[in-house]
């Protein structure tokens, strides 16, 4: 079973997809994966950065993401050998990861990773696309959305960002922006999915909206 769920940065998704994952269970008792497409992004942008490759230049980040040593090790996302997730959101790599992943054949590499890696199993997939792209007839289709000055006040209440709540809620809505504006894998609430504004709940409030969507149907089905 695929569970997958799509929107803006700052909703809360990731930390609802990893509930999720880790409290849920298949019909015959196996576990669900969860899937940080948005990491992908963000390890390729690290590696890119690394080896001085502009990560807007398409051909130079091409060649480096259809070669990057990326893989999931235990539930973590590793770059060769080194567990590279505590890395991954500082202001550096956020301020060119939308334009990064805004290069039509990254997001093939990035969408055969995450087909891989959920291949066969139950599995929590989030980012920007995959309600869309990655995985248009997953069995559960969900789009989290919350204010722009909510997700900012979260994203700055994280610590990862060294900037002002104003200059994180520029950022966000410059991300915002561009992410909604892509060649393919465009952020959009599609057709059919059950869309939820967590501006005024909280993480458990959220969460339990889901849960109850999904045993719902899971019971009638
Ligand atoms: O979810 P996040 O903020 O970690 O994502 C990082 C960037 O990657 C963000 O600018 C949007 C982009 N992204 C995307 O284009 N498609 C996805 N499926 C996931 C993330």
């Amino acid at each position: 079973m695929i569970i997958a769920i799509d929107g803006p940065a700052g909703t809360g998704k990731s930390t609802i997809a990893k509930m999720l994952a880790e409290n849920l269970r298949g019909g015959d008792g196996s576990p669900f994966t969860y899937v940080n497409s948005g990491n992908l992004y963000r390890v390729i942008t690290l590696g890119c950065l690394r080896q001085g490759i502009d990560p807007r230049d398409p051909e130079g980040v091409l060649g480096y993401a259809k070669k990057a040593p990326v893989m999931y090790k235990n539930g973590r996302l590793y770059l060769g050998d080194e567990m590279v997730e505590p890395l991954l959101h500082g202001d550096d790599i956020d301020r060119v990861v939308s334009p990064l992943s805004a290069i039509v054949p990254v997001r093939h590499v990035v969408n055969d990773h995450v087909r891989n890696i959920a291949r066969g199993l139950n599995a929590v997939v989030e980012g920007r696309d995959m309600t869309t792209v990655v995985f248009p007839g997953a069995e559960y289709r969900f789009y989290l959305d919350a204010s722009i000055r909510e997700r900012a006040k979260r994203r700055f209440q994280q610590g990862f960002s060294r900037l002002s709540l104003e200059k994180i809620e520029t950022s966000i809505a410059e991300r915002d922006t561009l992410d909604s504006h892509k060649e393919e894998g465009s952020l959009m609430v599609a057709p059919g999915v059950i869309y939820l504004d967590t501006s005024d709940l909280t993480l458990t409030e959220v969460y339990d909206k889901l849960i109850e969507v999904i045993q719902d149907n899971t019971l009638e089905g």
